[in-house]
Formats: structure tokens, sequence, C-alpha cells
């Protein structure tokens, strides 16, 4: 059988739970699970994430899906509902949503008894300055207290642009959250994800929203996860499946963009980007064999890609680490072009899961 393998660690998961834990003491923690736990399972990384307090996903079917595996935390739709037949199913599934334009405010109204009667939350979202969703300032203070006035509870949501990097921005947003939770006091606050739980303890508020950092991948550019204290939930791996020797001046893969300068042994891996394994590297990629590092050559084809495995001792069958522990999914990401986020998120139905 094709060995291309997605291991899901769920202590890794439960300890990168526990590191928010100690980061914000005070805060409840909504975990993101969104995009299939950030495409490491849904189902699995629910059965590692008993101690949270809440999930976040962006859309009714995920939402369903973790009341369908039996979990009854509260769940936040961080977009909110698309349509209002969704609010009935919502209402009766116990699910919070968030409010970011008129036309979910008055879908809300509509269903106002049932949503109240519920206790649900409503999470009304903020437009500080990044210009996604949400209500600006002042819109938003006479939403929030009139919706407080109708008997609704309120959590003030805000999203950070650039959390993880220094940014003007970055205070513009900080001001105005304070300042609208101050013009609605008492209001409930959500306004960090992992890289804003890190670098701002202060605004912890009631609920945090930790995404990346459960998974055990970095959201910062210049932190690892070794730096942050968390540890990979992903290890990817696959096996070799052929090797061959080859003479200086000879080409490997596609295209021929690989030639040797010294005569080399070459293995054949069972990877490849119909897996979801990225196939642009505009810098030079890595795998990892027995935690060793050795160059990927030529390149990504659907199925296979080549790795020079010149004195290394790796026979048939060898498995070869993608991505975890040894090889970080944020490196393979740098060296795609990208981030840890969307090589997780983007791998296909091909890889076996255990
Ligand atoms: C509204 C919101 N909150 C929290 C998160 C989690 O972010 P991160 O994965 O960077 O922790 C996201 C992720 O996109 C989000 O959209």
């Amino acid at each position: 059988m094709r060995q291309a393998t997605v291991y899901i660690d769920r202590e890794a998961l439960q300890y990168n739970l526990n590191r928010v834990k100690q980061l914000a003491p005070t805060a409840q923690i909504v975990s993101m699970v969104k995009a299939n736990a950030y495409g490491h399972g849904v189902k699995d990384c629910l059965a590692a994430l008993g101690e949270t307090d809440a999930f976040g996903v962006a859309c009714l079917e995920e939402a369903l899906e973790i009341r369908e595996l039996g979990y009854q935390q509260p769940i936040t739709l961080i977009e909110g509902i698309f349509s209002e037949d969704e609010m009935q199913v919502v209402i009766e599934n116990n699910i919070e949503c968030v409010v970011h334009h008129q036309q979910q405010l008055d879908w809300l109204r509509a269903h106002k008894a049932a949503y109240i009667g519920k206790n649900l939350k409503v999470w009304v979202k903020l437009n500080s300055g990044m210009n996604r969703l949400g209500f600006k300032v002042p819109e938003i203070i006479k939403v929030i207290n009139s919706l407080k006035a109708e008997g609704f509870s309120c959590v003030l949501a805000m999203h950070f642009a650039n959390a993880d990097a220094e940014h003007p921005l970055n205070e513009q947003q900080k001001n105005q959250f304070l300042q609208v939770k101050q013009a609605c006091a008492p209001v409930m606050g959500s306004c960090c994800n992992s890289a804003a739980i890190y670098k701002w303890p202060e605004l912890n508020f009631d609920f945090v929203r930790p995404g990346i950092m459960l998974y055990g991948a970095s959201p910062f550019a210049d932190q690892s996860v070794h730096d942050l204290d968390l540890k990979p939930v992903m290890t990817f791996t696959a096996e070799i499946i052929a090797l061959n020797h080859i003479q200086a001046g000879e080409h490997v893969g596609y295209g021929s963009t690989f030639t040797a300068d010294q005569d080399m042994d070459l293995a054949i891996v069972s990877i490849g980007y119909g897996d979801g394994y990225p196939r642009a590297f505009p810098k030079q990629n890595y795998v990892a064999i027995n935690g060793q590092a050795t160059r990927v050559i030529g390149r990504v084809a659907m199925d296979m890609i080549a790795i020079d495995v010149t004195g290394i001792d790796a026979p048939l069958g060898t498995e070869v680490e993608l991505w975890g522990k040894n090889r970080l999914v944020d490196d393979v990401a740098e060296a795609n072009g990208t981030i840890g986020y969307e090589l997780l998120c983007r791998l296909s139905a091909r890889p076996i899961r255990k």
C-alpha cells in the first residue's frame, strides 16, 4: 500500500492547549477548529481538545459536524450565518453567531426570543481597520448598546490584521477596541488569535481564539515553534519506493530542471502535489530522514519527488518526513513562499490518516 501518511499527535495538541491556558489564564479558550481543524482532522482533534471552553468555525456545516460528534461546548460561527434559514438550525443546535452587517442583525432580531431563550451570545464584530468584516466605530457602539437593551448578551469581537508583526495599524486597532469596550461597558471582549495571545496578554479579556498555535505551528515568521514552546501536532511522511544512482550531467524529473554536478544517489519518494505537497519551491526544500535533512531535487510531480540520499543510509521502504517534528512545516512553507497554515489546510484526501 502506498504509504503517504498523516500522523496526529494528540498529546502535542493537549500540550499546546495548555500553553494557551498558561498564557491566557483568565480567558475562556475558543479553539479554532475551522477548515477541518486546520487540515488535521476535526474528529481526532476534538478528542484531544476536551479541555477547551468552546470552538470556533467558519460555517454552520462545520459546527454541525462538531455537534454530530457529540460535543456540547459553545460554538461560534466566526462569519455568522449566510442566509436567514440557517438561523433556526443555529438556535436548535446551540450555536452562536458573529454579526458583522445589518442584514445579519435583522435575521438575528427576527429570531430574538428563541436566541435569547437559549442563552446564546452574539459576537458583534468591529471593523477597526482590517476592512474585512464588521461595523465601524461609532456604528458598532449603537449596535451593541441597542442589542444589550433588547436583552442580548454581547461579545465585542475583533481580529488583528498584523498581530504577527510590528505595524502602525496595531495601535489603531487596539485603541478602537478599547474605546468601544468602554463605550459599551459592561461588554465581554475577544480580540486575540495565536500571535496576539503571545504579544498582548493585556488584551486577552473574556475569550481568546487560538488557531495555529494549537497545531504546533508558528504565527510568527521570525519565531519558531521551539522558541514559542509549542509542539508540532502533524507529522506528514511518505516512503522511499525506488533508488537510482546517477552520474554527473544527468537530469532528474519533469522539465529536467536538475542536473547532477557529480555522481549521486537518488531516492524516489511516494509523495506529490496530488497529496497536497506543494509544487512550487522558489527556495531549496528539504525533507528529513531519521532527523537528518536532505534536499529535494527536481520538480515535485503529482505522486513523486526525488531526494538526494548520497552518503545517507536510506534503503527502500525508509520513512521520509515531509514535515513534522524534525522538518518544521513553517520551514517547508518558507521555502515554498507561503505560510504553514496553507500547507496544513490544503492536504488532499489521499494521504492515510493515523
Ligand atoms: C476571527 C478569527 N479568530 C481567530 C483566528 C485564529 O487565528 P490563528 O490561527 O492565527 O491563531 C482566526 C483565523 O483565521 C480568525 O479568522
